[in-house]
């Protein structure tokens, strides 16, 4: 293990392990700059440093290298622009209907990301629009334009108002029946001005199960009550029956709902068009700028890993960056200092990529996929 010398410059800890599920979570990470990128050294400077401030850059480099991002891609753009339209043009009076956005996309490919990235853009406006604070007689209430959530299986009515209750820093969040715990959500949103309510991992509810559609239900309920988008975040929505009969379908009490929602998804990368090639290769070149390692050079990850890349990741954003600060951190760790197949070969990561892994690797050597300018391709080391 590593240890820091004697008279080394102290280490800031700098990790920010905040939970946007709560208000103080979601106004810290909202209200924290971006990270900055650590300087590059070249290896002659790295070897005159002192063992501590040495210590002290790679500590840097590896907080960088885990958080890089978020990046945009035309993916993330194409949501950006729909969800800006709808919360920009969810200005109905109380009693019209509101809508609703809904992403449904697979496993790992950045939804929640782009979710809090959006919602951290949205709540900056809203505050610099209409200040920190809602006057109110005899004082005035936090502003609060965003709410985040993350379900949990068996996510009850009563436990999604706590949610909102604990959310707000309400004190009592844990006793209360559900109707008590509603009313004072309820109250929140309204005081607070909340206007995006963003819904993550929906795919924990049932709608085949009471518990499930009165939460479906309590969400409809507050959107036409109050000002408010909901965003809802979750893998395979349509297929569990979410969209058309659960969040956003029609029913007695909001038969108008099913008409008001957009849905929109995240696709994998994919490198069998042009257009998915250049994505892709637009996507490392980006992700290439912002490594700090002494040997890196042009083109180390977007030529010459380019193919080499998409058969470990299969494409999903969470595979690729985990792979990518893995293989930085062995690489300083080593002393090598660039990115290579033989270093990242060494480096595992989640077994859905692994698996796909073999297959694609198959594909890419028998030219089953379309030619790439990656040297692993070239040299036939795949
Ligand atoms: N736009 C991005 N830029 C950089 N890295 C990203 C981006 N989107 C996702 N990632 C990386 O992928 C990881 C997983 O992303 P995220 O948690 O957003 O995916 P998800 O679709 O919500 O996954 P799940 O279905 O498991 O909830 C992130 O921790 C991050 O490392
Ligand atoms: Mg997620």
């Amino acid at each position: 293990m590593t240890t820091v010398a004697e008279g080394a410059v102290a280490l800031v800890d700098d990790e920010r392990d905040w939970n946007p599920s709560t208000k103080a979570g979601w106004f810290a990470m909202a209200d924290t700059p971006a990270r900055s990128r650590p300087r590059s050294a070249t290896t002659g400077e790295l070897k005159a440093m002192a063992p501590g401030e040495r210590f002290v850059y790679d500590h840097a480099r590896a907080a960088w290298h885990a958080n890089i991002g978020p990046i945009r891609t035309p993916g993330i753009d194409a949501l950006f622009e729909t969800l800006d339209e709808v919360v920009g043009a969810n200005r109905q009076d109380g009693e019209k209907v509101k809508a609703a956005v809904v992403l449904d996309a697979l496993p790992g490919l950045g939804k929640t990301t782009a979710a809090l990235s959006f919602g951290q853009a949205f709540h900056r406006t809203q505050i610099e629009l209409y200040g920190a604070q809602v006057p109110a007689t005899g004082g005035y209430w936090q502003r609060i334009p965003v709410v985040y959530l993350g379900l949990t299986s068996n996510t009850t009515m009563r436990s999604l108002n706590a949610m909102l209750c604990r959310f707000y820093g309400l004190p009592g969040a844990d006793r209360g029946n559900a109707d008590w715990l509603a009313n004072r959500a309820a109250e929140c949103v309204a005081n607070c001005k909340t206007r995006l309510v963003i819904v993550d991992d929906v795919h924990f509810l049932d709608v085949n199960r009471r518990d499930g559609r009165e939460v479906a239900n309590h969400f409809k309920w507050l959107a036409n009550t109050f000002p408010v988008t909901f965003f809802f975040v979750g893998v395979g929505l349509r297929a569990r029956g979410l969209l058309d009969e659960g969040l956003c379908g029609a029913d007695a009490a909001f038969s108008q709902t099913a008409r008001r929602w957009s849905v929109a998804s995240l696709d994998p990368f994919e490198i069998a068009t042009k257009t998915g090639r250049a994505t892709w290769r637009q996507l490392l070149l980006g992700i290439e700028r912002e490594l700090v390692l002494a040997n890196a050079y042009r083109g180390m990850i977007a030529r010459d890993l380019a193919d080499y890349l998409f058969a470990r990741s299969s494409g999903h954003f969470a595979s690729l960056m985990s792979l990518l600060a893995r293989g930085c951190y062995r690489s300083v760790k080593t002393g090598i200092e660039t990115l290579s197949v033989e270093l990242l070969d060494a480096v595992r990561i989640d077994q859905a990529a692994e698996t796909a892994r073999e297959h694609l690797h198959a594909s890419l050597a028998a030219g089953l996929l379309p030619a790439g300018t990656d040297r692993t391709r070239r040299e036939g080391a795949a």
